[in-house]
């Protein structure tokens, strides 16, 4: 494993704490051109890195996005007593001394992602203590199905002092039925059933790439799954599994972002490193809103129209339009010729940028989950906060097209999902600049 070169430093280093206090400020009207490298997913990313508890050994994860959810991953890791290290492009996540089996509140409370460890550890260990993750910024976001799921696997769970403890469990095979479509609880039971006795029918799968990726991992290091990439899967249970040794896929969310970028900027933006097939349903809105879009087998460049077009857009699930491009694509919608109807069907609160895109003078009704945009000629600059990870990149968005300066404050939304945001935006010719506050 060569990273004798690369800058290692241990998840917990404190070198890549959040800077909370981290704003941006764009000034806005510059052409964008150029390209840009997209980062490792990370969606993708988490749920490998809580795989690599099914298996002791050194696991390696290239093409690794450094984020601060990524870092914060690899602290619950830490925590149990895996030794976590970032290089360049790549993590390494020793699980040889796992030692205990607690997700703690301090931990999880910043990412609820955090859960991931819990089927991986009742698999591994029978036993796991994780901390309970709250609602987010939006709403509340449960988590019944992961706990179902794994209880008809025969975890008995108890909720207590605010964790999810479950004691001398041995995981048997079981069929479950989703009864509404969970990428979260999908990895869940996913990882869970590859080491249960027995064999595991999982209906009405998610099968976002993040999770069809997953599958193949876990394949690669001795699981036995059939069925994945559709909505039924069917795990034969192993005794054990090898270390994982992948790459991370691209990020499909980042690499619609820059592509509503390109939408709103007029410019033309060559995005490379990517699957073009993972972000289809947001390429296929931005080309009805006026983009040229030419795809390539790992890049995909994009030209925007001198003003985009109002689009209508209901977000669903893969390979429907992703809840994670919704803001960004109400930031296009904010300057299209034209009203949009934007409705969400996957969260039905996440809507905490409106107030913030109509302070830089977007036209936005909202009723429930219903958004109706009505296009304005031009946005202007403004104060704003960022209030959770797209909600930040939709104000970036804003801010690129805006007339004069925004600043966009508490950043740290951003860098929990977005690799070298603002150097990227500079490399293609963005003036942005980063300052503590
Ligand atoms: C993942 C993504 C997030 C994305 C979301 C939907 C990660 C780390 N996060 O979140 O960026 O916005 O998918 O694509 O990958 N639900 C339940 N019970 C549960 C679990 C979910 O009712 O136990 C509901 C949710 O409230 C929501 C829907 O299922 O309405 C989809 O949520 P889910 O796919 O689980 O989202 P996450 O995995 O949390």
């Amino acid at each position: 494993m060569d990273v004798a070169s690369s800058v290692i430093t241990p998840a917990s280093s404190s070198s890549t704490e959040p800077r909370l206090m981290d704003a941006l400020v764009i000034q806005g009207g510059r052409p964008l051109s150029g390209r840009v490298a997209i980062s490792g997913a990370k969606n993708a990313a988490l749920p490998v890195m809580a795989a690599t508890l099914l298996a002791p050994g050194v696991h390696r994860l290239r093409n690794c996005p450094q984020l601060v959810d990524t870092r914060t991953f690899g602290r619950v890791l830490e925590k149990l007593g895996a030794k976590v290290t970032f290089g360049k492009d790549e993590c390494l996540i020793d699980t040889s001394n796992v030692n205990s089996v607690e997700a703690p509140y301090e931990l999880v409370k910043t990412m609820r992602a955090s859960i991931y460890v819990l089927g991986p550890l009742l698999a591994r260990f029978g036993a796991a203590r994780v901390s309970l993750p709250g609602g987010c910024a939006w709403g509340p976001r449960p988590v019944n199905l992961h706990l179902q799921g794994l209880a008809a696997m025969g975890a008995q769970l108890d909720i207590d002092h605010g964790y999810i403890t479950g004691k001398d469990v041995r995981l048997h095979g079981a069929n479950f039925h989703f009864d509404v479509v969970s990428v979260g609880a999908t990895a869940q039971l996913l990882m869970a059933a590859t080491l249960a006795e027995g064999t595991t029918v999982l209906e009405n799968v998610a099968i976002e790439p993040d999770i069809t990726v997953l599958g193949d991992v876990l394949s690669q290091c001795g699981a036995r799954i059939e069925g994945i990439g559709s909505r039924r899967m069917t795990i034969h249970g192993v005794k054990s599994l090898r270390p994982i040794d992948t790459a991370i896929i691209a990020d499909r969310i980042e690499a619609g972002t820059f592509a509503a970028a390109a939408a709103m900027t007029g410019g033309t933006l060559t995005l490379e490193r990517v699957v073009p097939d993972h972000f289809e349903a947001s390429l296929a809105k931005l080309e009805e809103a006026g983009c040229t879009v030419v795809r390539e087998v790992d890049e995909v460049t994009i030209t925007g129209p001198s003003r985009p077009r109002a689009v209508d857009v209901t977000t669903m699930v893969f390979p429907g339009f992703p809840t994670d491009m919704q803001a960004q694509m109400m930031a296009v919608a904010s300057i299209a010729s034209g009203t949009s109807v934007i409705t969400d069907t996957i969260y039905l609160d996440r809507f905490t940028h409106v107030p913030e895109l109509a302070r830089m003078g977007a036209n936005i009704e909202l009723k429930g989950n219903v958004a109706v945009i009505k296009g304005v000629e031009g946005l202007s600059g403004a104060p704003v906060m960022a209030t959770d990870l797209r909600a930040s990149a939709a104000l970036a968005l804003a801010a690129l097209v805006a007339d004069g300066e925004t600043r966009i404050s508490r950043i740290y939304h951003l860098d929990r999902g977005y690799e070298n945001f603002d150097d990227k935006l500079r490399g293609i010719g963005a003036r942005v600049e980063r300052i503590r506050e």
